[in-house]
């Protein structure tokens, strides 16, 4: 059946035990508020010290550390674009995080990976708008994983994925 490795999650992302989370991140990577802030406090300030020796990261991309006290082997710190109307280049950005999540997780053997809904909060990125972003990269990577989740964190978020995974 198709989408079949694909589920929609109300959860709190940090408490999710797959290889691989997909953090919402700020350039600077040292941690911030939303799920950033979650992350860094379920993982440890070892993540922090991960993360400082980095040396940040360009919107639109991703980088990858470990996941210490997280269940979560890894983490991927992914810099979502702020949303400025939609005309500066802001679906690509998102794209891009998604797609250097993936490549990221694949480097790392992963098989099992959960996005949080990079973007929508605090960066105001329309919901529907970086869900079907969202989808359409994780129907891409479906056969490269045994399980992919979207890690809403409330239910109107998760009703936009469960309605776009139920649609071809
Ligand atoms: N688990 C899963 N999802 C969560 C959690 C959590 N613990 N906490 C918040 N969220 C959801 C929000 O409801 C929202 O849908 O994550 C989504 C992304 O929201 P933000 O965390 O605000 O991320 P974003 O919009 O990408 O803004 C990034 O926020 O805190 C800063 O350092 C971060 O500056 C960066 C900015």
């Amino acid at each position: 059946m198709k989408d079949q490795s694909i589920e929609v999650l109300t959860a709190d992302i940090t408490t999710l035990d797959v290889d691989v989370i997909v953090n919402a991140a700020n350039t600077s990577l040292l941690g911030g508020g939303g799920v950033d802030g979650a992350v860094h406090r379920a993982a440890g300030p070892e993540l922090r010290e991960a993360c400082r020796r980095l040396g940040g990261c360009e919107r639109g991309d991703a980088k990858i550390t470990a996941g210490f006290k997280l269940p979560a082997k890894w983490v991927v710190h992914a810099v979502g674009p702020i949303w400025h109307g939609g005309d500066s280049g802001e679906p690509a950005q998102l794209r891009n995080c998604y797609r250097r999540a993936f490549e990221l997780a694949k480097n790392r053997q992963a098989g099992s990976i959960a996005f949080s809904c990079i973007s929508t909060g605090v960066y105001g990125y329309p919901r529907r708008a970086a869900a079907e972003i969202a989808v359409s990269e994780m129907r891409a990577n479906e056969p490269a994983f045994e399980r992919i989740v979207a890690c809403c964190f409330d239910d109107e978020n998760a009703q936009i994925y469960q309605q776009l995974l139920s649609s071809p």
